[in-house]
């Protein structure tokens, strides 16, 4: 029975002795399984389009440390992709895209309804995922929030401070709402896929969420994950939903009650003992040890993942990283944390 899973009970509110765990980019470089399963598929985005192949990916960190809940391997930028924009990733770099500017620009991105085309490979790996993990393993799906993904379709690349997104966003409003709102029916559409090939809960990614401010924060991050929740929740009645707002900061209180998500996940520059006083009290919360823990070891390791247990054993819980785990990490370490959380 669904809510026998730990994670899915975490989600409808159960406060546990021992929370439910797994790490976000739980399936990366730091695993030598998923390096040779990556260079069988021959580069990160083969990969991501192969069925079979990133369901190894998927399970490999299952079947390693038996993780409560396996995120489906992807990537949030395969969403523009799929609505025409070119993709690509240089190594060591991170990804290209090419740059939306121009209302000219913006034109030559197609319509939501074609993006399944080249998403309907995401959704068999959803199914194959379904069909293939343990029974009390969860299935979280993803997509990235509006706002993130546009940083990355409006400078064509990663950046520090999201300038190009934001001088878009002043300079040319319309324009840049325009895109924010193609954006939010894609993924209504393409979270709804994954959630009827058998996700069962799903989660947004604001990763550049804490760049927005005031009222800012909330028309481009707050507005755009209330409607992807609630498009969600009318068409798949019950489905869990995890928002990340990275670096909200003071932004993080109220975010759930504002937006419907059932879990607001933390990032590890809040304080697990405020976060608990101030955004556990209104449901679940997730993370939020930081992920350098998994690269330097050792007794804080083991101190900072008890703090973390402790200050939010009072409320509904899910262990995770603040952030997603880095290639440089030891696979030591993780267990290492998985055993401080489990009492080993
Ligand atoms: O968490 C998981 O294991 C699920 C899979 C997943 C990936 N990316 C795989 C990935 C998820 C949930 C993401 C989300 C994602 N992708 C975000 C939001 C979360 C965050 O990290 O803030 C963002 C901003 C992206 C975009 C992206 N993808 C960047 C900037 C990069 C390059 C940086 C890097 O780590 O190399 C990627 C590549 C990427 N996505 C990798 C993985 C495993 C590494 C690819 C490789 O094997 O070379």
């Amino acid at each position: 029975m669904a809510e026998q899973k730990k994670l899915l009970r975490a989600l409808a509110g159960e406060t546990q002795d021992v929370p439910p765990i797994w790490m976000m980019r739980q399936a990366g470089r730091y695993l030598p399984e998923y390096r040779a399963t990556r260079a069988e598929a021959g580069d990160f985005l083969s990969l991501c389009y192969n069925p079979e192949l990133a369901t190894e990916v998927t399970l490999q960190p299952i079947r390693r440390y038996g993780f409560d809940a396996a995120i489906l391997f992807a990537d949030i930028l395969l969403v523009p992709q799929a609505l025409g924009a070119d993709l690509w990733f240089v190594t060591g770099e991170g990804p290209r895209l090419s740059t939306i500017t121009t209302e000219a620009d913006f034109a030559k991105l197609g319509p939501v309804s074609d993006i399944h085309e080249t998403l309907n490979p995401i959704y068999e790996t959803v199914r194959l995922l379904s069909s293939a993990l343990p029974s009390e393993t969860t299935l979280i799906g993803f997509a990235g929030a509006p706002w993130t993904v546009a940083t990355y379709m409006i400078a064509g690349r990663g950046t520090p401070d999201q300038g190009p997104a934001h001088l878009l966003r002043q300079d040319n409003n319309p324009l840049f709402e325009a895109l924010l709102a193609r954006i939010t029916e894609a993924t209504i559409e393409y979270l709804s896929m994954q959630i009827k090939a058998g996700a069962e809960v799903v989660k947004i990614f604001d990763s550049w969420a804490g760049s927005l401010r005031g009222e800012a924060f909330e028309k481009y991050a707050l507005e755009p994950c209330r409607q992807i929740t609630e498009a969600l929740k009318k068409r798949h009645p019950g489905i869990p939903v995890i928002g990340f707002p990275r670096e909200a900061g003071d932004k993080y209180v109220g975010f759930a009650k504002a937006t419907g998500v059932d879990c607001v996940a933390l990032d590890n520059s809040v304080d697990p003992e405020w976060a608990a006083a101030h955004v556990q009290v209104d449901g679940c919360v997730q993370g939020n040890l930081a992920s350098r823990h998994m690269v330097t070891g050792g007794q804080e390791l083991v101190d900072d993942t008890r703090r973390i247990v402790k200050a939010f054993g009072n409320g509904p819980h899910i262990f995770n990283l603040g952030h997603g785990i880095t290639p440089d990490a030891d696979p030591d370490n993780v267990q290492r944390m998985i055993d401080a959380v489990r009492g080993g």
